[in-house]
C-alpha cells in the first residue's frame, strides 16, 4: 500500500479535526487519531470522514504512556503530528493543574513512547520519520503596537499559565531531539478560526451571542491585536511542514491578517448586519460591551513566516475578510453542530452562552 500512516493526537479537537479531514479527502494516507475526548472535542467535527477505510479513531490519554505506547506499536505510523492539548488561555487562568497536566506531562509521555518507537524502527522508515510538535505564537510573549514580529529566533517569554505550559512543552521536545536524537519538527502557529472551533473562542463566540441579540463582550479597550489564519490553512501548513520541514527546525505560522479584537467584531456585526438587514439586532455593533480585561491579557502577536515561505513554499490562501464571511456562514447553517455545546456540560453558563447570557458584566 502507498502513502503514510500519520498518528494525530488531538483530532477531534479543532484544528486536529481539519487535518485529519485533510488527510483522508486529499491523499492516499492513513491516518490514526487518539484523543481523550475531553470537553473541547467533538467526534461531530469528523462526519465527513466516518467509516474511511483510511481512519482509525484511538479514545487515549496522551498521559498514559503505555496505552499511546501500544497504540504506536499496533498501528505501526510513520510520523506523528502532535496537536492535543489544553488549549483556552481563559480556561488556563482559571484553573491551571488540567494545561501543566496534559500540556507539559501528556508530551513527556508521548515523547517517551514515540522515543521508544522510534528506536524500533530501521532502514528508510527511521530515516523518514517525523515528530511535529504543534505550537503557538503565545511561547514568544507580548509585542508592542511598533514591535517587529515574531521569528523563529525569538527568545521565548510566555506570560499565561496557558502559554507557559506550552512553551514548556516546546522546550521537552527540542530536548528530546538534541539529547535522543528523535526526529523533531516544531511550529508556532498565530491565533485560528474557521468552522468547529468551540464557542468559547473570540470568534464563534461573538457570532453566536451576536445571533442570538446578547452583548458582545470585548476585553479591555478592544485594542489587543491578533494575527488571524484560516483554519484550512493552518492543516495545509501543517502537513507541509510534517512532510517537508527539516528535522529540528521550527517554522512559525501566520494568516498576514493583523486585527485588533474590536476590528474582529466589527467585521462579524456588519457580516450580520448585510444578511440580516431587517433583524431587531441590526446594527449589531450596538450590542459590543467593553468588560473587564483577561488577566496578564498579551497586547499583540504578529508573526514572520519567511522561513515558511522562502524554504517550504508555504503560504496562507484565504484572505480574512472572505474567510470570516465563511466562518459566519457556517455557524449560521450549522446550528446542530454548536447549540448543544452551550448546555452545562460545556460550561454554557461561564461562557454566558447559556440561560441567563451575561458574560463578565
Ligand atoms: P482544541 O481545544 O479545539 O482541541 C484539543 C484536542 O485535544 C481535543 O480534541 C481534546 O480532546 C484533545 N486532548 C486534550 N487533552 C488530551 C489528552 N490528555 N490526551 C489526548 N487528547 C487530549 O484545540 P485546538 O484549538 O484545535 O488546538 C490544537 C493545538 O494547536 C493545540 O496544541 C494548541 O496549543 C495549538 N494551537 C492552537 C491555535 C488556535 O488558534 N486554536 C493556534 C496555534 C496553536
Ligand atoms: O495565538 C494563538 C492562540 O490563539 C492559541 O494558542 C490558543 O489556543 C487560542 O485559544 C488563541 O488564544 P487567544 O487567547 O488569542 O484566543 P481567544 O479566542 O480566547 O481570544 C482572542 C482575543 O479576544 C484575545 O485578545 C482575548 C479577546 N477576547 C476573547 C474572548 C473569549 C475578548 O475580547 N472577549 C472574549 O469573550
Amino acid at each position: 500500500m502507498s502513502g503514510k500512516t500519520i498518528l494525530v493526537t488531538g483530532g477531534a479537537g479543532f484544528i486536529g479535526s481539519a487535518v485529519v479531514r485533510r488527510i483522508i479527502e486529499c491523499g492516499d494516507d492513513r491516518v490514526v487519531n487518539v484523543d481523550k475526548l475531553t470537553y473541547a472535542a467533538n467526534l461531530a467535527n469528523l462526519a465527513p470522514i466516518e467509516g474511511h477505510p483510511g481512519y482509525a479513531f484511538e479514545k487515549a490519554d496522551i498521559c498514559d504512556g503505555g496505552a499511546v505506547g501500544e497504540i504506536l506499536k499496533r498501528h505501526q505510523p510513520d510520523m506523528i503530528m502532535h496537536l492535543a492539548a489544553e488549549s483556552h488561555v481563559d480556561r488556563s487562568i482559571d484553573g491551571p493543574a488540567d494545561f501543566i497536566h496534559t500540556n507539559i506531562v501528556g508530551t513527556y509521555q508521548l515523547l517517551q513512547a514515540a522515543l521508544d518507537y522510534f528506536r524500533s524502527l530501521d532502514g528508510p522508515r527511521k530515516e523518514a520519520f517525523r515528530f511535529h510538535h504543534v505550537s503557538t505564537d503565545e511561547v514568544f510573549g507580548s509585542l508592542e503596537m511598533n514591535d517587529p514580529p515574531f521569528n523563529p529566533d525569538t527568545a521565548y517569554a510566555p506570560r499565561s499559565p496557558y502559554s507557559a505550559s506550552k512553551a514548556a512543552s516546546d522546550h521537552l521536545v527540542q530536548a528530546w531531539g538534541h539529547t535522543y536524537g528523535l526526529p523533531v519538527v516544531l511550529s508556532n502557529c498565530s491565533n485560528n478560526y474557521g468552522p468547529y472551533q468551540f464557542p468559547e473562542k473570540l470568534i464563534p463566540l461573538i457570532i453566536i451571542r451576536a445571533l442570538a441579540g446578547r452583548n458582545l463582550p470585548v476585553y479591555g479597550t478592544g485594542e489587543n491585536v491578533r494575527d488571524w489564519l484560516y483554519v484550512d490553512d493552518h492543516a495545509d501548513a501543517l502537513l507541509t511542514i510534517l512532510k517537508t520541514g527539516h528535522a529540528g527546525e521550527t517554522y512559525l505560522v501566520g494568516g498576514n491578517a493583523e486585527r485588533s479584537n474590536m476590528d474582529v467584531v466589527r467585521t462579524i456585526c456588519a457580516i450580520l448586519d448585510e444578511k440580516f438587514p431587517g433583524s431587531p439586532h441590526t446594527p449589531h455593533e450596538n450590542l459590543i460591551t467593553l468588560v473587564a480585561d483577561r488577566p496578564g491579557h498579551d497586547m499583540r502577536y504578529a508573526i514572520d513566516a519567511s522561513r515558511l515561505r522562502d524554504e517550504l513554499s508555504w503560504e496562507p490562501t484565504i484572505n480574512f475578510e472572505i474567510g470570516m464571511k465563511q466562518t459566519v456562514e457556517w455557524y449560521l447553517q450549522n446550528q446542530a453542530w454548536w447549540e448543544p455545546l452551550l448546555s452545562e456540560r460545556y460550561d454554557g453558563e461561564r461562557l454566558g452562552l447559556g440561560a441567563n447570557g451575561s458574560k463578565k458584566q
